[in-house]
């Protein structure tokens, strides 16, 4: 069969838009003929179009108008309002983690330490549920950008248990960086929160996808997660943290470091860490503790390549290891980190739903229990950590 061509346009010229168009360039079932790119950065997505020798578009309509999937690469703020005016076009909207979430009263100094979180929750839930009514109305649909759901070692582990018949009784999984690249990270007005959402988001929802495929296998339907306990801190902001330059502190109103307890409704737990406070390379990893076995999922770092440098000069044009301090001494690069992280496999599964209707492994209710649950996590730590029920989709 011939491979089918779609047209495809980028929203957002950064991080994220960078890496979905190199693994654009993977695809084996597809082909993506890159239109354009809009960015709100005019400057930024010009250069990004001519790196490329693609089209910089002056307008989100005209992009969309011009392609059939549109990839939301912006800041989480502008997801919703991106995503809906690709589907009211029948287009198709690639969306980065998180799905949604709450940004704030319009004013410039919404403080995101200070607003009762009830708030936040309820507004996230509004969204969730435009953005899920967009997408009943619309022939095209959401396909959710969670890459960890993708990950390699988290799709063994979904082999494991689909085939076994698995039971899982606890997971407890991380994602730690150092700091975030994004700017606009630093305020709640454009993240919709702190680490809890913008790392949390990716162990969290890998927790919710296995435990949903450990339903699905044994009796045709998801298990859902009914109750969240958490807490939140912005440690980089305490008055007498110590600054010793490797750890990014310029943080506005947001947390940097935090713990969810999740209940699920079958009575099993998960427990996810996230935080911007550790040193040593991105710390990414899930464990699962199931009745008939056991698994730890290594996102990154992981094995597969170790290396001795004795001079941080020889390797001054080597990239190793996301946001790895040094790269003297013994280290672990690795040999292709998008593949471990998901990436490629996450864009060819979306390509291949587009253009063949394969089905996806990230609903759009896996986002918005997410979501759902995050924010339930917010408040939980406005109460010092008492339990809020979630409501699931
Ligand atoms: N899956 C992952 O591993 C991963 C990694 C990094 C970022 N992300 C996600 O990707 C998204 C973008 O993050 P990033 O790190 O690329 O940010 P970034 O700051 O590097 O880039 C954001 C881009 O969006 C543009 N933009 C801002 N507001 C816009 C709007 N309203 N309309 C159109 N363009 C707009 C900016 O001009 C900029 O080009 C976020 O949702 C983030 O959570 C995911």
């Amino acid at each position: 069969m011939a491979k089918k061509t779609i047209r495809t346009g980028i929203v957002g010229a950064g991080f994220a838009a960078t890496f979905h168009y190199s693994c654009l360039q993977r695809l084996y079932g597809t082909t993506a003929d890159v239109v354009g790119v809009f960015a709100a950065d005019a400057g930024q997505a010009a250069q990004y179009a001519k790196d490329r020798g693609i089209r910089a578009f002056d307008s989100l309509d005209a992009l969309i108008d011009a392609v059939e999937v549109v990839h939301v690469c912006t800041p989480p703020v502008a997801h919703e309002e991106t995503a809906v005016k690709a589907l009211a076009r029948d287009r198709f909207a690639i969306v980065e983690k998180p799905l949604t979430g709450y940004f704030g009263d319009g004013r410039a100094d919404f403080n995101g330490d200070t607003f009762p979180k009830q708030r936040a929750l309820d507004h996230a839930l509004a969204s969730i549920e435009r953005i899920i009514a967009a997408e009943a109305k619309s022939k095209a649909r959401i396909l959710y950008a969670e890459n960890w759901v993708y990950a390699p070692s988290i799709q063994k582990e979904r082999e494991i248990i689909e085939k076994t018949g698995s039971q899982i009784l606890w997971i407890h999984g991380e994602e730690a960086h150092s700091g975030s690249h994004a700017a606009t990270y630093a305020y709640w007005k454009f993240s919709g929160g702190g680490v809890m959402i913008g790392k949390g988001c990716h162990p969290l929802t890998a927790a919710l996808y296995l435990k949903r495929v450990e339903g699905l296998a044994r009796d045709g339907r998801p298990i859902k997660p009914k109750a969240v306990s958490a807490r939140a801190h912005a440690i980089t902001r305490i008055p007498n943290f110590r600054d010793a330059g490797h750890i990014r502190c310029d943080y506005h109103d947001i947390d940097d470091f935090s713990l969810m307890h999740v209940v699920f409704e079958d009575g099993t737990v998960a427990d996810i860490f996230a935080s911007d406070i550790v040193l040593g390379g991105i710390h990414n990893w899930l464990e699962v503790a199931a009745n008939n076995h056991r698994s730890l999922c290594n996102i990154n770092p992981n094995t597969a390549m170790q290396t001795y440098n004795p001079r941080e000069e020889y390797f001054k044009d080597i990239y190793t290891v996301e946001k790895i301090g040094t790269k003297q001494g013994w280290s672990c690069p690795s040999p292709d980190e998008d593949w471990f992280t998901g990436y490629p496999q996450e864009m060819e599964a979306f390509y291949r739903a587009i253009a063949y209707n394969d089905p996806i492994e990230t609903p759009t209710a896996l986002a918005a229990d997410c979501i759902s649950t995050i924010y339930c996590a917010y408040v939980s730590n406005e109460n010092h950590g008492a339990e809020v029920p979630i409501r699931s989709f």
